[in-house]
């Protein structure tokens, strides 16, 4: 058979939603940026028919910065002592969840390290606080791994979704980049019960990781169509200096942005946010995400004093603004491509209802 070309790919992606390893891997490490805009045409053109104009805004509260982990390439790990640690309790949370509610946020991201001092029965309480006095919010958790009964009573409490990513759908990649007690296999069981309790769950991974190979991503592609999370969240790796990673090179702005429209077209309804990270690595990233096929952007609402010591990686674009003038760029960013962020929970929609 003769090669295909990658245009031939493209629509094929569009069509069949699916590609073979050699296809994916093929589009990943020859597109051009011919096909690059090729793809995020396509992208927006199929998100556009699900999800209209609509931008979802989810408000990302950092909570605490306390971590049990200790991830090679997160500048939260636990063995960097030079992060002054932080942790916020009821009331500063609901204080910010009130902040983002004016304006205009509908979806509360709880996101922290891990940080088993909530877990006894503090943050069950946070959460129905939070569901009390915002009855019209979706609570999305991101704190990690745990137990299936504790996931079981925070979801009873009324969280409705979780952030996971899966950082690595390869065991040997995934060991890589965690100590020996992290395991791929202890995340993926996590994922799947969280999905089994009733959460929409959101996995996903950093593009060009240290060690990461375009095999890597193949098979992150396929474990991300297998598993269907409701929300995939990707971004470029960002080395940050108190890590072992922090030699390392930054992964791709391009290879991201083609990786969010091959996912835009193998899953047309899936929830896409265009990530910090984006906006880190290139000014207006996000817009750039927008227009390769998101649909969704999660503006920090943590207070400043707090957000300056949440550094994931170095020079987190969100550290530079604070939330009035955070949300306000972002709707003059998406008004100027035609886009609007609105005032809804943006619940995830399957195929059949569109
Ligand atoms: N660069 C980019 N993303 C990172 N994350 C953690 N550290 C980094 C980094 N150095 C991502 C991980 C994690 C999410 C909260 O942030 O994928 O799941």
């Amino acid at each position: 058979m003769e090669k295909q070309t990658n245009k031939d790919l493209i629509a094929e992606l569009e069509s069949k939603k699916i590609l073979s390893d050699e296809g994916f891997r093929q589009l990943l490490s020859t597109f051009t940026t011919e096909d690059r805009l090729l793809l995020a045409q396509r992208a927006r053109t199929v998100c556009d028919r699900v999800y209209g104009k609509k931008i979802y805004l989810r408000g990302i509260i950092e909570f605490t910065n306390w971590c049990r982990n200790d991830c090679l390439y997160c500048g939260l790990r636990r063995s960097n002592k030079e992060v002054v640690r932080y942790r916020m309790n009821k009331e500063e949370i609901l204080s910010c969840c009130k902040v983002g509610y004016t304006i205009g946020m509908r979806t509360f991201v709880l996101q922290g390290g891990e940080d088993l001092t909530y877990d006894a029965s503090l943050f069950e309480e946070i959460i129905r606080a939070i569901r009390k006095e915002f009855p019209d919010c979706a609570i999305t958790l991101s704190v990690g791994e745990r137990e299936h009964d504790l996931y079981q009573k925070w979801f009873d409490a009324g969280a409705d979704r979780f952030l996971l990513r899966h950082e690595s759908a390869d065991p040997i990649h995934y060991a890589k980049m965690h100590p020996k007690v992290q395991t791929l296999q202890h995340r993926l069981a996590c994922l799947e019960d969280l999905k089994q309790i009733g959460y929409q769950v959101g996995a996903g991974m950093m593009v060009g990781a240290p060690y990461q190979t375009v095999d890597n991503l193949v098979t992150d592609l396929r474990y991300l169509e297998k598993f269907r999370p409701h929300m995939i969240g990707i971004g470029p790796f960002i080395p940050h200096s108190q890590t072992p990673f922090r030699n390392e090179p930054q992964g791709s702005f391009d290879l991201t942005l083609v990786l969010l429209s091959i996912l835009r077209l193998m899953r047309p309804t899936v929830l896409l946010p265009a990530t910090t990270a984006m906006d880190t690595v290139r000014k207006y990233g996000r817009k750039e995400a927008v227009l390769a096929g998101c649909n969704v952007i999660m503006p920090n609402i943590t207070p400043a004093r707090q957000r300056a010591n949440y550094k994931l990686y170095n020079d987190m674009a969100e550290l530079r603004t604070t939330h009035s003038i955070g949300i306000n760029e972002i709707n003059d960013m998406l008004r100027d491509i035609a886009y609007y962020g609105v005032t809804e929970r943006g619940d995830y929609k399957e195929e059949a209802q569109i």
